[in-house]
């Protein structure tokens, strides 16, 4: 990504030509951007993105970026989720810190609110926003339902519950080609379920498929014909090889697991949270987002978003290295 100019207000850039003409263009350009896995991703005001075990939503040709804000000097029994947006995917700024929840659940000291996602309903016009809600030993394990009427505006709590009366820790968005839009969440006893959401958003209606697999961090993506889920093992915060299987459809059957990456680097030292499909107009790309856990200095964790190399039943996540992506032609292309 882009450094910041320091000096200009968000978002603007001097370029100077030939003649020495000088013009102000906004800084999220056309043509491709850079994006750096595992560096610090600084947002508009230069500070380093706080969206941890986030998901992404796009609305028109706007991105919104959500996740764990943990951010050093919070308030210690508040929890935060900010939001970014963006339109090439690179240059964020920071809009809000939506959720500023104090123990909605009255759950106790240690109280955790993770890996949240949101889903616009288009019948209710409301954004709707799923995470993981939990004390402190994570025995809770449920969900829990925030609404706003704007995306990037302050949510409000609604409820939190246990999705199909099942235990619901880490959770995962997909939203398919024609617009439906499912929860994946792991259960602990089960596996992980991929599960419908009703018809606004506010609960969870249908199980499509139980894997019964022990992952987390589940991840789904429709490409070509296939529907790929990745998922972690469940090693906390430490890194694991993350593997994937396919189906052709949500109820499966699913195929046998496999590595994303050399089992050796465990995910490249990530856990997956998402894979956000790039339909451009000269091919389509798919991003692995993960995080890079730090769990001592959690504000300083990182992400690791790569392309993937996908089709035809394989997924595989190549070596992090910078990369280049255009989100208008969908080329992603990573720099030697
Ligand atoms: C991980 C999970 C994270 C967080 C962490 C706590 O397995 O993916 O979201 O819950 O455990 O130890």
């Amino acid at each position: 990504m882009k450094k910041p100019l320091s000096f200009l207000p968000d978002c603007l850039a001097i370029v100077v030509s030939g003649l020495g003409l000088m013009a102000l263009v906004a800084c999220a350009q056309n043509g491709p951007q850079t994006i750096a896995p595992g560096e610090i991703w600084p947002d508009n005001r230069g500070q380093h993105v706080q969206a941890h075990g986030g998901g992404i939503l796009k609305m028109n040709d706007t991105y919104y970026w959500y996740g764990e804000d943990r951010s050093q000097g919070l308030e210690r029994g508040k929890r935060y989720v900010a939001c970014y947006s963006s339109t090439d995917l690179a240059h964020w700024t920071f809009c809000n810190r939506v959720v500023k929840a104090a123990d909605p659940a009255n759950l106790g000291f240690g109280w955790v609110l993770e890996r949240p996602k949101v889903f616009y309903n288009a019948p209710s016009k409301k954004f709707v926003m799923y995470a993981h809600i939990d004390d402190r030993r994570y025995q809770f394990a449920s969900v829990a339902v925030f609404t706003c009427d704007k995306a990037d505006g302050d949510y409000q709590y609604v409820k939190s519950f246990r999705p199909l009366n099942h235990e619901s820790r880490d959770i995962g968005q997909f939203i398919d080609d024609d617009g439906t839009a499912y929860l994946i969440f792991e259960d602990r006893p089960f596996g992980f379920r991929i599960a419908k959401l009703s018809a606004v958003y506010l609960s969870v209606e249908k199980e499509m498929c139980l894997i019964p697999q022990h992952m987390e961090g589940g991840a789904l993506v429709h490409y070509d014909g296939l529907y790929y889920v990745v998922g972690s093992s469940l090693t906390g915060w430490a890194p694991n090889p993350n593997k994937y299987a396919t189906a052709t459809k949500l109820e499966g059957p699913w195929s046998e697991f496999k590595d994303i990456a050399p089992p050796e680097v465990k995910t490249y030292g990530s856990q997956s949270t998402m894979m956000l499909k790039i339909a451009g107009t000269k091919t389509n790309a798919v991003i692995f987002m993960g995080d890079i856990w730090k769990p001592r200095s959690q504000w300083d964790s990182r992400y690791l978003w790569m392309p993937l190399q996908i089709g035809g039943g394989k997924l595989w996540l190549p070596e992090p290295k910078p990369w280049d992506l255009d989100v208008q032609t969908g080329e992603a292309v990573v720099k030697k």
